[in-house]
């Protein structure tokens, strides 16, 4: 069919497509209606301003500020030069020493586990970890505000889950109680809120009902631990979880995931994996980035060091401004502005000022706790961090701070800033 270019876009795109039924009209209409036209005036909470040259980006994970590091692109220029993309094909076809076996085995080696196998993506890992590992009649022990592809591993195993309350040992304990040996899932840091997993506590849990502990380590991967190996590694829990799991795409500042555990567990995971079977695996050159970014990432601690002073900083000024960063524990930094119009007027005041964060809303967040969360880098400078301070001070009557429910949650009032 030839399209007629003179028509408007939309005119166009109409034209072209088969009618739909009214069961999905219907649906995509509540979408409109309900979400776009009632809570969103009309606009939408994840399109705002353009950043212009200046501006202060506050929404990146590439939290060791990898993404240009000469070492890193060289390794990958190197490879897709001498051998292009190598084989498309998905991984269980994989056999022998390649470069992402080669990755495989010293991250491995750097994080304390005996094997990982790399995925696809942190979702892929996470949803195939939890499909592989558990079925109808397995309980799911999981922490509320748990990534959304652990859910949605569950839902892909046909399990039951049974959320716990947040970073709470003693919900998790009653439930095990209740209803016997399951798989425990948390994240070591909460994307969120930048929350961390009390994860010694539940370990001990864990034990005590013979469960089967999984810890997301995708926000902590790189970002603790003496040369990165993550949080579990860092309080010295390696040996007592039973699978590890991360994206690349935080700290790696690559596209990828990765599970570890026991080179059995290990294997049996390659080859029962949905995603790790029904879709091809990572090309050679990524495969090669990574491993030259574990290099890096081992040798480089001053980064590290970096980014802890950063977080640390912008987190206490912030504090101090009266905002509630109190579930921060690290690099992650939210604003809980709560509903999503007034989500979108903090979004406009930072934005229209130069600074610009990350909205989050329902299904990432509760409905009423949608928020602007910004994420710190290592390369950050003090100047930067003292715009996005001054920024936050100026708007605080404009975003209606002293209104949020979260600012209640911390017993601040108006009177003793204006005070200050
Ligand atoms: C905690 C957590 N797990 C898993 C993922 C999924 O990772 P990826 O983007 O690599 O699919 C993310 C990314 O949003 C995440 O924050």
């Amino acid at each position: 069919m030839l399209l007629n270019t003179e028509r408007s876009s939309t005119a166009a795109v109409g034209s072209i497509q088969a009618e739909q039924p009214a069961f999905l009209r219907e649906r995509m209409d509540g979408y409109f209606r309900e979400r776009v036209e009632k809570t969103w005036s009309g606009g939408h909470i994840m399109k705002g301003r353009r950043p212009g040259s200046h501006a202060v980006m506050l929404v990146s994970n590439d939290y060791l500020d990898f993404a240009n590091h000469p070492a890193i692109m060289e390794a990958q220029v190197e490879v897709l030069r001498s051998r292009g993309h190598g084989l498309l094909r998905s991984g269980v076809f994989r056999n022998g020493m390649d470069p992402l076996r080669r990755f495989e085995l010293a991250l491995a080696q750097s994080i304390g586990c005996e094997d990982t196998v790399v995925c696809q993506s942190g979702w892929c890992a996470n949803t195939g970890l939890i499909q592989s590992i558990t079925g109808p009649a397995t309980p799911v022990y999981i922490d509320m505000f748990a990534h959304m592809s652990l859910w949605e591993g569950i839902t892909a195993a046909g399990a039951l889950a049974r959320p716990f309350k947040h970073n709470d040992p003693v919900s998790l304990e009653h439930m095990a109680a209740k209803h016997g040996p399951g798989v425990v899932i948390v994240d070591a840091v909460y994307s969120t809120s930048g929350s961390i997993a009390p994860l010694a506590e539940l370990v001990a849990v864990a034990e005590r009902h013979g469960c089967v502990l999984v810890v997301d380590e995708s926000h902590a991967l790189g970002v603790f631990g003496e040369h990165g190996e993550g949080l579990t590694a860092a309080l010295g829990l390696s040996e007592r979880v039973h699978f590890r799991t991360a994206s690349l795409s935080k700290a790696f500042a690559a596209r990828g995931g990765v599970v570890a555990g026991s080179a059995r567990h290990m294997e049996y995971f390659r080859y029962e994996s949905r995603p790790a079977i029904f879709s091809s695996c990572v090309l050679d050159h990524e495969a090669a980035g990574f491993l030259a970014t574990l290099e890096v990432m081992r040798a480089e601690n001053d980064r590290r060091s970096a980014l802890h002073a950063n977080a640390d900083y912008l987190r206490g000024r912030l504090s101090a401004l009266d905002y509630n960063v109190d579930d921060s524990q690290c690099q992650i930094i939210s604003l809980v502005a709560g509903p999503e119009p007034q989500t979108m007027i903090l979004r406009d005041a930072l934005e229209t000022r130069g600074v610009f964060g990350s909205v989050f809303c329902a299904p990432a967040t509760a409905k009423n706790r949608s928020l602007v969360r910004f994420t710190v880098t290592s390369g950050m400078t003090r100047e930067q961090l003292e715009r996005v301070v001054a920024v936050c001070a100026t708007i605080r009557e404009e975003v209606g701070l002293y209104e949020w429910a979260s600012t209640r949650k911390k017993g601040v009032r108006r009177a003793a800033a204006s005070v200050a």
